[in-house]
């Protein structure tokens, strides 16, 4: 048979403007990106760690020591750095916590198994290897974990402490937790032998103005929303609510209407035909018996004036979750259409109350039928205290809601993360040739964690390490750094403890983003999209929806 003549001009496969590369240049670029990302939260990570200051493209400053916070304004580019900010975002949306553990032993995962990559070990044994090395750190951690009695207040307050140890508020991290800790079991709720919690039952406001200690636990909820009008009554006890998802306005047409006034008295009519549609809808709401209203859009001036000479309370423009919470909260239904309102749908609540909170108003809603319903008010300094101070909140109830549900902890300071090393190089000498290095490199990656807690108080990160080995061989199992008195110390003398979901999640998170990474040897980019040039070279506009991004037909 003849041979097929070779090719003459070159085959594309790929769109104009893609690039590809491939083998040892991907993993190498991919990895570098990771790596780059957990070099970035790595200075951040433990109470002695720095904070962040983020710009975004408008100028609005964050600053926090918060790793999902950092890598979400980081707004990265690189694919395998985006799947870092990835894994951040599960761990927080998971446990809330742990999100720089995850991210830096995902990175340091990745070093390793470069230098494995070096000494031609191939990726898939590296995957295997880490993957084995995941399940026995697992196993490790349940065997040393901690179970506590999941409504002690105690060790959830501890638990709570130490995740806002590392945040700009930890000053009042006391106060902090012993709110977030109060509002968790105050939502928590038994089912069967366990206990369940949804943080969405806890309402967190903030509002700048006085200092974090004027943080305060509602027990109900608080809009951030004033009375409409001053006639009204600032403050209704056996408060029965309506909860309005519609307008209290008279409906305006779609479309520009005109309407011809040849005399002073059709003008007339015409307004108090108006007027007469919103004294209806009024009536409406005082025939059910309820006293309060709460408008998810506006309330017309008119109807404002009706609702006050009822005596009633409205707040309008509440915004859609908030409304969700207060029907949960006062067991009232948010009603769509005015006209099926009924006595059955009104929530109800013992007191209903606008109160100042420093130059703005707020309304207070306490004593609701749900008791489990629950606020936090968040008060601080500046705009970005009260923001970080909502950002270590999140982290405290997350943290104490993960103890509430699974009750066991562990020691912090990165005394776990010392056992699971010294587990995984016993472990390591039962497995065959490479898969062994692998698993050793696990264990050199996860120490990471209390050599950069070390890093981050000035100590000398080959002595804490060489010192915490030896310790755990001796059977320290709590042995960490203690970075306040930089030293080593016992972690469950000081009282630093973890949830123990946290860190599995950890582990497990960082070894799937760091496989997940290690098994790609492809990476096809195409080209960047861009809007085709103006016939007369104006400015460039973008191809219109209507065509399905498509450019827009030549006339
Ligand atoms: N007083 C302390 N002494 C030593 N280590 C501590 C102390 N308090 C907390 N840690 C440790 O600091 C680590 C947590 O640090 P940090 O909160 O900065 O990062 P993270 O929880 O991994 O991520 P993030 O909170 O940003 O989501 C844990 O390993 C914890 O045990
Ligand atoms: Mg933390």
């Amino acid at each position: 048979m003849a041979k097929p003549k070779p090719f003459k001009t070159p085959v594309l496969i790929l769109k104009e403007g893609s690039s590809r590369s491939r083998g040892r240049d991907a993993w190498r670029a991919n990895t570098t990106a990771a790596r780059i990302v957990a070099e970035a939260v790595k200075s951040a990570l433990g109470p002695k760690g720095m904070d962040k200051m983020l710009v975004n493209s408008l100028g609005d400053i964050t600053v926090t020591s918060d790793g999902r916070t950092i890598l979400d304004e980081m707004d990265v580019e690189h694919p395998a750095a985006k799947m870092m900010v990835e894994v951040a975002k599960t761990q927080d949306e998971e446990v809330g916590d742990g999100t720089s553990t995850t991210v830096i032993v995902a990175g340091e995962l990745l070093g390793k198994a470069e230098g494995l990559i070096n000494k031609n070990v191939h990726p898939v044994v590296i995957v295997e290897g880490y993957n084995k090395a995941a399940s026995k750190a697992l196993e490790t951690l349940e065997k040393i974990a901690i179970p506590v009695k999941p409504t002690e207040k105690e060790f959830l307050k501890k638990v709570a402490v130490t995740s806002m140890a590392s945040k700009l508020v930890s000053e009042n991290k006391e106060q902090l937790a012993e709110i977030a800790v109060e509002a968790v079991l105050h939502v928590a709720q038994k089912v069967g032998d366990e206990y369940r919690t949804d943080l969405d039952d806890i309402m967190v406001e903030k509002k700048p103005g006085e200092s974090v200690t004027e943080t305060k636990f509602i027990e109900g909820l608080v809009l951030d929303k004033e009375v409409v009008h001053s006639g009204m009554p600032k403050r209704v006890e056996k408060a029965k609510i309506a909860l309005l998802e519609s307008a209290l306005e008279v409906k305006k047409t779609e479309f520009d209407a005109k309407i011809n006034v040849n005399h002073l008295g059709q003008m007339e009519s015409f307004l108090r035909e108006e007027e007469k549609m919103l004294k209806e809808m009024v009536e409406k709401i005082v025939a059910t018996g309820g006293n309060v209203v709460i408008c998810q859009k506006g309330i017309d001036d008119m109807a404002q004036h009706f609702l006050a000479r009822k005596g009633m309370l409205a707040v309008q423009r509440a915004n859609k979750p908030d409304m969700e919470k207060l029907a949960k909260a006062t067991g009232g239904k948010v009603v769509t259409n005015l006209d099926d309102l009924t006595e059955k749908d009104l929530g109800y609540a013992e007191l209903v109350e606008e109160r100042k909170i420093g130059d703005d108003k707020m309304t207070f809603i306490e004593g609701c039928k749900n008791p489990r319903s629950t606020a936090i008010l968040i008060r601080g300094g500046t705009e970005g205290i009260v923001d970080e101070a909502e950002r270590s909140i999140h982290d405290a109830l997350c943290v104490a809601r993960d103890v509430v549900q699974e009750p066991k902890i562990l020691a912090g300071g990165g005394s776990p993360e010392m056992e699971i090393a010294r587990a995984l190089r016993d472990h390591a000498e039962s497995l065959p040739g490479r898969e062994q290095l692998a698993v050793q490199s696990f264990a050199e990656a996860i120490e990471t964690v209390p050599s950069t807690l070390g890093e981050n108080a000035g100590l000398d990160p080959i002595d804490i390490l060489s010192e915490l080995r030896s310790r755990h061989e001796k059977g320290e199992k709590w042995a960490g750094v203690d970075v306040f008195k930089g030293k080593i110390n016992d972690m469950k003398e000081l009282e630093v403890y973890d949830p123990l979901a946290v860190k599995k999640q950890a582990i497990k998170s960082a070894t799937e983003a760091a496989t997940m990474i290690l098994r790609i040897d492809d990476v096809i980019t195409a080209g960047k999209m861009q809007a085709p040039p103006t016939p007369h070279g104006g400015p460039r506009k973008m191809p219109s929806a209507g065509y399905g991004g498509m450019p827009p037909p030549e006339h």
